[in-house]
């Protein structure tokens, strides 16, 4: 790692819990730590902007790879501008999806050539990987009950067919990179899953 922070990034389907636990492991090590919650697509004035043309229903002509680089457009800017500044200050950087989420949902989801999005994703974040993942696993059919009082943004009303893939998506690059990819079971209280979350991040500190 070329950087002095940690950096840390949640995954899963839509509806897994992942914002929750994001939100609940930010304020848990904020007790004793420098830490910077972000969302993807999100995190600065632009990547905002982007997102909102990203999740927006009504932007149903959004052709595939457009929509790739979108999301590649709006984390370029987030690394440039808060991550890479905030690792090199020492912060605990915890990121509510990152380049995990464009495999899964672009690669596996859309069906988007996976070797087009390792190269694109490589480009928009200069090779910058988290030093830990967690991959909230849960069962599609299970996080769309949880969602079932929601109002869909553009990507959620894809429906349980897209959602399967895209599980699948983050089980296969689980399966890939079982040293940086942690697999929490979902389906356990929030309780539960901040300390299990707390436990992997207190491991990697001591490192
Ligand atoms: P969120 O609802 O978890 O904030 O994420 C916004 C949506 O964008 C969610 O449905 C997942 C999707 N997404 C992608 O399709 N590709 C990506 O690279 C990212 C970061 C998110």
């Amino acid at each position: 790692m070329d950087t002095r922070g940690v950096f840390i990034s949640l995954e899963g389907i839509d509806g897994s819990g992942k914002s929750t636990l994001a939100r609940s492991l930010v304020d848990a090590l904020a007790q004793k730590h420098q830490v910077l919650g972000l969302r993807e697509p999100g995190g600065t004035v632009i990547s905002e902007k982007i997102r909102e043309m990203l999740l927006d229903v009504r932007n149903d002509g959004i052709i595939g790879k457009a929509e790739a680089m979108l999301y590649a457009a709006a984390r370029c800017q987030l690394v440039e501008e808060v991550i890479r500044p905030g690792l090199d200050r020492g912060t605990i950087i915890i990121a509510d999806r990152y380049l995990d989420s464009t495999v899964a949902y672009q690669g596996y989801g859309r069906g988007l050539d996976l070797g087009f999005l390792e190269d694109l994703n490589r480009l928009c974040t200069g090779g910058l990987k988290p030093d830990l993942t967690l991959l909230l696993d849960l069962d599609p059919q299970e996080a769309l009950l949880r969602r079932s009082e929601e109002i869909p943004d553009r990507l959620e009303q894809e429906g349980l067919a897209f959602q399967i893939r895209i599980r699948e998506g983050y089980l296969d690059l689980w399966d890939k990179e079982p040293e940086r990819i942690k697999r929490l079971d979902a389906t356990h209280s929030p309780e539960f899953l901040l300390q299990e979350a707390l436990l992997l991040v207190e491991k990697l500190l001591a490192e």
